[in-house]
């Protein structure tokens, strides 16, 4: 379970060394990067060096000694949160294989982002990426009764592993605002999310932590609504 070593290995770091990625973990997060905004579609851009983006007055979630982030711009406003949480969170697992830490960041300085944007477009968050002081640390969540329903006679094993992957994912203020149901079929799994803020980004990272995993494990299993 390769995959799970890493989404257990992951956590948000806020306190990096003031290096930008270099060597096989630039290569490894260009590549990455290249093919996630090939295949959704989305502008996904890599800068190396921009430490004004995370230049914010806050209390709370600064981010120390990043230069590089990982930029999704959009004209869309927040029609493409979802894909955004889905395909960064794949740019965050390849990041941590190779080395690098990170961190989902709402709250940074947008218009100081060195992302080329077009007409009409915006930068709708970033992802702090770069060598952490420390790998993080482990943080509480909510229990797996919170976070899911088992409709059929037992909870298969690959499951219960998915289920771990998706309750390791990081979400906005760590809210974990989703739930994750097993249909009677044992096979079918629809997620949902309420309306808010950022939940769809986070049901994006959500679904793409559950999916890495439960694809891992050989499983016969689809999401309800694809
Ligand atoms: C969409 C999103 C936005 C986030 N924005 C910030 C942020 O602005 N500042 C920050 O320090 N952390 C931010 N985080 C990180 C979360 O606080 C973190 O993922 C959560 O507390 C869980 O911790 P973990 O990632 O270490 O598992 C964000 C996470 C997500 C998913």
């Amino acid at each position: 379970m390769a995959m799970m070593d890493t989404i257990r290995a992951r956590h948000s770091v806020r306190e990096y060394d003031g290096r930008a990625p270099e060597g096989a973990a630039l290569e490894a997060l260009t590549a990455v990067v290249e093919q996630c905004a090939r295949q959704s579609g989305l502008s996904i851009q890599l800068v190396l060096d921009n430490p004004e983006v995370f230049q914010v007055v806050a209390k709370f979630g600064i981010i120390h000694g990043a230069v590089s982030s990982i930029a999704f711009v959009t004209a869309r406003g927040t029609a493409d949160d979802e894909a955004i949480g889905y395909w960064g969170q794949k740019i965050v697992l390849v990041a941590q294989e190779a080395g690098l830490n990170t961190c989902w960041v709402a709250l940074c300085a947008r218009r100081r982002s060195k992302a080329r944007l077009a007409t009409g477009e915006k930068v709708r968050l970033v992802i702090a990426v770069g060598y952490g002081l420390t790998q993080g640390h482990p943080r509480k969540t909510k229990t797996m009764d919170k976070l899911c329903t088992v409709e059929c006679a037992d909870s298969p094993a690959w499951f219960k592993v998915a289920m771990e992957a998706a309750q390791l994912a990081p979400t906005a203020v760590n809210h974990q605002n989703f739930h994750v149901t097993l249909r009677p079929d044992g096979e079918t799994v629809r997620i949902e999310a309420p309306k808010g803020a950022l939940n769809y980004i986070d049901l994006g990272i959500v679904k793409r932590n559950f999916e890495e995993v439960a694809n891992e494990t050989g499983a016969r299993w689809c999401w309800e609504d694809a």
